[in-house]
């Protein structure tokens, strides 16, 4: 049996110590926010926004990333018009970070740019920010023109950039509760042999 969180807030009578709690807070509470209020990021959380990315592991630690904090309402609406689905709400946040990565430099740059998104992800749940990926990598603007093409053109990118995701925050205009415990697919976990249960 596997003791993930209590409703007393400990996660099981062997592992009860603030930072493990504080970590399962933020990763159950963290939702997709596409709703945000109109009002700025203050320029503090913006720089932990950063920080958090640029604290993301890399393989060999060759860090192929490269990142675009965009706060100007022009840029963040045509960034909104990168592809026809699920990139319109970035025109209302307050900030969008642009997560690109040199292929060139290194063979996963993917799972680097990935793993630096989810780290600005959760560094906004932490600061009391909503904030949702928008997929950019495999994606396109239209029939002539990638995501990535659209917004490499929009912010003069260098061409050696691939972007893989766009990170949009602000300040959330929804609520989202935590996804309940009963929905987590424990069925999908096997202990060290495919099909075995614990
Ligand atoms: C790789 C990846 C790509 C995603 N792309 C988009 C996207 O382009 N637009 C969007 O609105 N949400 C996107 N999402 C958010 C998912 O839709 C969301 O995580 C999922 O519906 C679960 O909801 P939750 O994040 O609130 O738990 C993406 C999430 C991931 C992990």
């Amino acid at each position: 049996m596997l003791v993930v969180q209590s409703s007393n807030g400990f996660l099981g009578k062997d592992i009860n110590y603030k930072g493990a709690q504080m970590f399962h807070d933020l990763i159950k509470h963290r939702r997709s926010i596409r709703k945000y209020l109109p009002k700025p990021v203050e320029q503090e959380k913006i720089d932990l926004l950063i920080t958090a990315a640029l604290h993301a592991p890399s393989s060999r630690s060759i860090k192929p990333c490269e990142f675009v904090v965009v706060t100007d309402p022009l840029v963040l609406a045509d960034l909104a018009c990168a592809k026809p689905h699920g990139a319109i709400f970035i025109k209302d946040a307050a900030v969008g970070i642009v997560i690109c990565a040199d292929p060139h430099k290194c063979d996963v740059w993917i799972e680097d740019a990935t793993i630096a998104s989810i780290f600005v992800h959760l560094a906004a749940t932490s600061l009391g920010l909503g904030s949702c990926w928008i997929q950019i990598r495999k994606r396109d603007h239209d029939q002539n023109l990638t995501a990535h093409e659209h917004i490499a053109k929009r912010l003069n990118l260098p061409s050696n950039l691939v972007v893989e995701a766009m990170i949009a925050v602000g300040y959330p205009d929804e609520t989202k509760g935590a996804h309940p415990e009963e929905s987590l697919q424990f069925e999908k976990v096997f202990f060290n042999m495919y099909g075995q249960r614990q």
